[in-house]
């Protein structure tokens, strides 16, 4: 049976590389967020449109599920593999079989920690410590304008312990507020970018002798998920999340840009999940000969109660 299917498979691609169509395997990670879904859609949507054949696995944010699937495109023959590695270390041996075997790797979304940063073709996505700098800036600027001060306790939901937008996400907002002694994280916990978790995290972070201490209450959430999560356990344990906090995510989904509006939530900076168009772009570059950039980064804004109710239908019909 499994050498039919070896067969089968192939003869699936011997088929369409004579009809010259290319062939991508993409090693999602999982299906953690909303954004990770919006995601998918663009990489499964935008390989439709162009007609090309899209291998797709999802590792359900397992490393291992992740290396066994990029060891199977290659295995296959594909033509190019597109990654979001989940944690950012323990890459280079696969990435060192993909190289031998000819075949480009694209980091889409997430980087990789290496030496050797000819074992991929490329980057694509965003620039995470930028996001964490945005995240900080906007607070260090609303507590100037609403108590004249740069003072608070920040109770922060990291992301998945090791990813690189949880490194990065934290090193560039400690990288803002490392000039304001008065503003300090007093509780940092991995709310590995789930609702669920998030909301698990809060739970605990409300218990805290630092919560019943805190003047100023800040949540930042590495992403608008958590956050989201997290808000449903203040609402449970009787606390005004607009009102008594001060909260900032990051991801920009429609979900976030609702709370904002509702008065729940007061900023998220953008992370552009719809990357599908340019991965192709790069893909179809590749398979063309033709060389690509090392890194492109997304173009993302920060979006706060100023507009977010405004811009809430256009959200919506993003993602
Ligand atoms: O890598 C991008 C991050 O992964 C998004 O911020 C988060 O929501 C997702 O899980």
């Amino acid at each position: 049976m499994r050498k039919v299917m070896a067969f089968l498979v192939v003869m699936a691609i011997s088929v369409s590389a004579m009809a010259g169509q290319i062939t991508v395997g993409f090693a999602q990670l999982g299906a953690e967020s909303m954004w990770r879904t919006a995601n998918t859609d663009s990489i499964k949507g935008e390989a439709a449109s162009r007609g090309i054949n899209l291998i797709f696995s999802d590792a359900q944010q397992k490393q291992e599920n992740q290396i066994k699937a990029v060891q199977s495109f290659i295995a296959q023959g594909v033509d190019v593999i597109g990654l979001p590695p989940v944690v950012n270390s323990g890459w280079e041996p696969v990435l060192r079989e993909a190289k031998e075997a000819g075949i480009p790797v694209i980091l889409a979304d997430r980087t990789v920690d290496t030496s050797d940063d000819s074992l991929y073709v490329s980057f694509i996505g965003s620039n995470f410590i930028m996001e964490g700098e945005s995240a900080g800036n906007w607070l260090v600027r609303e507590l100037k304008a609403k108590y004249g001060d740069v003072k608070g306790e920040v109770f922060e939901l990291v992301g998945t312990v090791g990813a690189a937008p949880a490194i990065d996400r934290k090193k560039g907002f400690e990288n803002v507020i490392a000039s304001y002694p008065n503003l300090n994280i007093v509780k940092s916990q991995s709310g590995d970018f789930t609702r669920a978790q998030g909301k698990e995290v809060m739970e605990a972070f409300i218990k805290s002798p630092e919560w019943t201490k805190a003047q100023t209450k800040i949540i930042y959430g590495h992403n608008d998920d958590m956050v989201l999560g997290a808000i449903q356990a203040l609402e449970e344990a009787g606390v005004n999340p607009g009102k008594e906090c001060i909260i900032i995510g990051v991801d920009a989904i429609a979900d976030a840009f609702e709370a904002i509006a509702q008065g729940k939530m007061h900023v998220t900076v953008e992370c552009n999940p719809l990357i599908g168009p340019q991965f192709y772009d790069m893909v179809e570059a590749l398979v063309a000969g033709k060389t690509i950039p090392k890194i492109v980064y997304s173009n993302e804004g920060t979006y706060d109660y100023y507009c977010a109710a405004a811009l809430l239908p256009w959200r919506r019909s993003l993602y």
